[in-house]
């Protein structure tokens, strides 16, 4: 929802420059400015628009047989799955925690995102089902390309997916585009992400502002149903439950930013606030959490948010939990 004013001004300037050309030049295809206001999520209409207009890459994260059965036309498909550019797991591993960046950065060469260039721009798009996995994949890529150091201004989610593309009546095709592909590096950011030792001293702290969001289901929260990974049923001890299957309406797209602040508001009441104390999200194994990570970071501007990935998997294994 913030846009950048450098560059809403650029394309003032951009589009003044353009009309003030004299006739005789060869005519230009002149961007429109809404395609300069790129914020945290953009409608299916604005991504018709503008994905012509600008340096941008379309993510497709829905499975391989989705994409190849119809898709967005220039969108790239790459999976998100278990193990995947997007998060990669080994015998006995915790389930989804951060890949190796070189291979989030050869995934984003080989798709054609342009680096280092801050105007290169990438939209992802997901799938909508129930339970609302396909709709979290957004938001956990988001995550994932923060933590592979591609600032946080560059990736955009389309609002309600793919449903809400073919939903506007908009063209999907099944040319698959090979893109050129490009040299990517970028520099890691684990900043945002903590381990059991740091939550473990931060638990029970709400009187200091530090709270707890645990992103999971209600029943899953209060113990009456165990997910597989977790070793106890139950939440970290101080832990508030906001599930996170209640930031999406039921077609997929995002709530509003007053239904997502009254929703936190109800969690967490006013003990934190966009810049005061901390919260700490967590889940299951760390998608919901990525969930709640992009509501709060990306739709809400909070500035102090952590993301502990081990999540209720890891923290099951070395401490108690609470019913
Ligand atoms: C968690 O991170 C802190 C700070 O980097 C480190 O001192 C601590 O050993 C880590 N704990 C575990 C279990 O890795
Ligand atoms: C736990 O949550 C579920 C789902 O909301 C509810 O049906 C159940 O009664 C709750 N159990 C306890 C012990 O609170």
């Amino acid at each position: 929802m913030i846009c950048s004013s450098a560059a809403l001004l650029a394309g003032l300037l951009a589009a003044a420059t353009a009309s003030a050309a004299p006739a005789d030049v060869a005519p230009r295809t002149i961007t429109p400015l809404v395609c300069y206001i790129f914020g945290d999520t953009v409608s299916p209409w604005w991504l018709s628009k503008c994905a012509s207009h600008l340096d941008l890459t379309v993510i497709d994260l829905r499975s391989a047989d989705e994409y190849a059965a119809s898709h967005i036309p220039g969108s790239v498909s790459l999976p998100f799955e278990p193990i995947s550019a997007w998060s990669v797991m080994g015998p006995g591993d915790l389930l989804l925690e951060m890949p190796p960046s070189a291979e989030v950065w050869a995934a984003l060469g080989a798709a054609g995102v342009s680096n280092p260039s801050p105007a290169s721009k990438i939209v992802l798009v997901n799938g909508v089902g129930v339970p609302a996995f396909p709709q979290a994949a957004s938001p956990r890529v988001a995550t994932t390309l923060k933590y592979a150091g591609i600032s946080e201004g560059r990736v955009a989610v389309l609002d309600g997916g793919f449903p809400a593309w073919t939903a506007e009546g908009l063209p999907t095709t099944l040319d698959v585009p090979v893109p050129a592909p490009r040299t990517f590096t970028a520099t890691e950011d684990r900043s945002f992400l903590v381990n059991r030792t740091y939550v473990a001293a931060n638990i029970n702290k709400k009187n200091k502002g530090i709270f707890l969001i645990d992103g999971r289901d209600e029943a899953v929260y209060n113990g009456s149903v165990m997910e597989e990974w977790a070793l106890k049923p139950g939440h970290i001890p101080s832990a508030v439950n906001l599930p996170a299957k209640h930031v999406w309406n039921a077609d997929g797209s995002w709530k509003s930013q007053l239904e997502l602040l009254a929703m936190l508001r109800g969690g967490v009441g006013y003990g934190v606030s966009r810049s005061y104390g901390q919260i700490i999200v967590y889940c299951g194994v760390g998608g919901y959490a990525s969930t709640w990570y992009f509501v709060l970071t990306r739709i809400l501007g909070f500035e102090n948010v952590v993301m502990y990935d081990g999540s209720a998997q890891e923290w099951s294994q070395y401490y108690d939990m609470e019913l």
